[in-house]
């Protein structure tokens, strides 16, 4: 897993380096797929349940689940990426949120609020957990900064398939679900509104979108529980 990993890493490394104002999405998509077929591996996402690309490429309001296409970013915008990468049997699975260009102090809030509150959901898988306790740290850390976290989308186990057992939600009590325990390998998935949480997918079928058109971010990592704390696969 840790190889698979390691490629969604770099990919998503490589991209943060070309991510400006007046490239398209689908140009984000050809670079995500020739890195990862260079890389012996296969992208995750394309095909799945009829997906048509590798990356998730989800703009502003767009909250998961963008499909790329000719749309140019553009100055201001913020930008989901989210990656997949199945290797030797194995998947890895990460997504960060970048500014195209200079956004906004507000739009700068989302994007460091998120990431933290995935970092402190990271904090609680070690041995002896319970699986709600990252849900509830993430949900505490993302509504004390004034914003909300998205309900109908959660995080998962990840392995020998992208999605396992448990999900992984971003809200809820702690001291609930599953003991965590070493070997376990989770994607933690903090999805995160500057408004109200509510989300609807938009025609096309993929695109979630946030219902009163606030902005949204999304930070992953694939970690896995280890006797020494949390290890984040998907960092290099
Ligand atoms: N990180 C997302 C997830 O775990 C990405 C899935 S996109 C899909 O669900 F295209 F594969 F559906
Ligand atoms: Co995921």
């Amino acid at each position: 897993m840790a190889e698979a990993c390691r490629i969604v890493a770099e990919v998503l490394e490589g991209i943060k380096s070309r991510v400006a104002p007046g490239l398209t999405t689908k140009e984000i998509d050809s670079y995500v797929e020739s890195f990862i077929l260079s890389r012996s591996a296969k992208p995750a996402f394309k095909g799945y349940r009829g997906y048509p690309a590798s990356v998730c490429t989800s703009i502003n309001e767009q909250v998961v689940h963008g499909i790329p296409s000719k749309r140019k970013l553009k100055e201001g915008d913020i930008i989901s990426l989210d990656v997949g990468v199945h290797y030797n049997g194995f998947f890895g699975d990460a997504a960060i949120t970048l500014p195209v260009g200079k956004i906004s102090d507000k739009a700068q809030k989302l994007l460091d609020s998120t990431e933290q509150a995935l970092v402190k959901g990271i904090a609680q898988a070690v041995p002896g957990n319970r699986l709600s306790d990252i849900s509830a740290a993430v949900q505490q850390h993302v509504e004390s900064q004034g914003f909300s976290v998205v309900r109908s989308f959660v995080g998962h186990g990840i392995g020998h398939e992208l999605h396992e057992e448990p999900q992984v939600p971003n809200f809820g009590n702690p001291g609930e679900g599953p003991v965590l325990k070493e070997g376990m390998t989770l994607a933690i998935e903090p999805m995160v509104n500057e408004g109200n949480w509510g989300v609807t997918i938009l025609d096309d079928g993929w695109t979630a979108v946030t219902k009163d058109s606030s902005l949204s971010a999304h930070f992953e990592h694939t970690v896995a529980v280890t006797e020494k704390g949390c290890r984040i696969l998907t960092k290099i």
